[in-house]
């Protein structure tokens, strides 16, 4: 097993186990990644630690954005490792994979836009944010992710060309619990996170751009509401940013959103 999960087992021989995650379920929480961030900060949690919750009310997003889920119809997580984010360069794409290989064994075609957005036919599915800290006890990692199960209003200002959910790809009898699921991303995610510390990172890179949702495409890349560049996606590059071809050359991305760009 990888060190960084050891460090979130009690018993450093055995492999993570389901055993190992401290889980909290809850009926409604501000944001899952502020309840953990919390609960860390205030030693009421170590470890591994699950939150999920049915009903989020303040969720975030990345880039300062707000994350609207629906009530009782969205999965809403987050996991907590007791790491510092330097330990874990690639989480993101470790996570967007881990996620996305779960979804797909319901048979719907996942796409990851650069980092780790979750794209289903051009549209947004869910998203992931990644968080680091300094808590009493040492670092700490919490990983959010927000996936919409049944439709949800977003404003096309947050989800871009549009949302789309689960239920509109999966036959209602078939749709798992938002519990199932979340089990189901926590250990694919923890598998990713051993899978790049023992055996290095290429198998995660081929598994993201078999996903890359928008590789070949016109793309601008804004960060704080500025365009920084705009040209053809090329893919991730052997430290996992992101290529775009400009008029002036090839640029790598390490920070920003990818869109895809809009004919004038
Ligand atoms: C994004 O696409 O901008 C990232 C969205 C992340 C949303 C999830 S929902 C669970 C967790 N709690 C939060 O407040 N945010 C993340």
């Amino acid at each position: 097993m990888s060190k960084i999960l050891q460090l979130a087992t009690n018993n450093p021989d055995s492999m993570l186990t389901q055993a190992d995650v401290h889980w909290i379920e809850l009926d409604s929480v501000d944001s899952t990644n502020d309840y953990l961030s919390r609960a860390y900060q205030q030693g009421r949690v170590s470890g591994c630690a699950v939150v999920l919750a049915h009903i989020q009310t303040a969720g975030r997003g990345r880039a300062g954005r707000s994350w609207t889920a629906a009530p009782r119809a969205s999965l809403c997580f987050s996991v907590g490792l007791p790491v510092a984010g330097y330990q874990l360069p690639f989480l993101p794409l470790c996570v967007g994979v881990a996620v996305a290989q779960v979804i797909e064994r319901f048979g719907v075609p996942v796409q990851l836009k650069w980092p780790n957005d979750l794209i289903v036919s051009g549209k947004k599915l869910g998203g992931v944010l990644c968080e680091s800290f300094q808590t009493v006890s040492g670092a700490t990692t919490v990983i959010g992710v927000g996936i919409n199960v049944h439709p949800v209003d977003v404003p096309q200002a947050l989800s871009g060309a549009g949302a789309t959910s689960l239920s509109q790809w999966i036959d209602g009898s078939a749709l798992p619990t938002v519990r199932e699921l979340a089990e189901a991303c926590v250990l694919s995610i923890q598998n990713w996170i051993g899978e790049t510390q023992v055996q290095g990172i290429s198998a995660l890179f081929k598994q993201f751009a078999l996903r890359d949702a928008w590789l070949g495409q016109e793309v601008v890349v804004v960060d704080e509401g500025r365009v920084l560049l705009s040209g053809q996606a090329m893919g991730i590059d052997e430290n996992g940013a992101y290529l775009v071809n400009t008029s002036s050359g090839l640029r790598s991305v390490l920070a920003g959103d990818l869109s895809l760009r809009v004919a004038p």
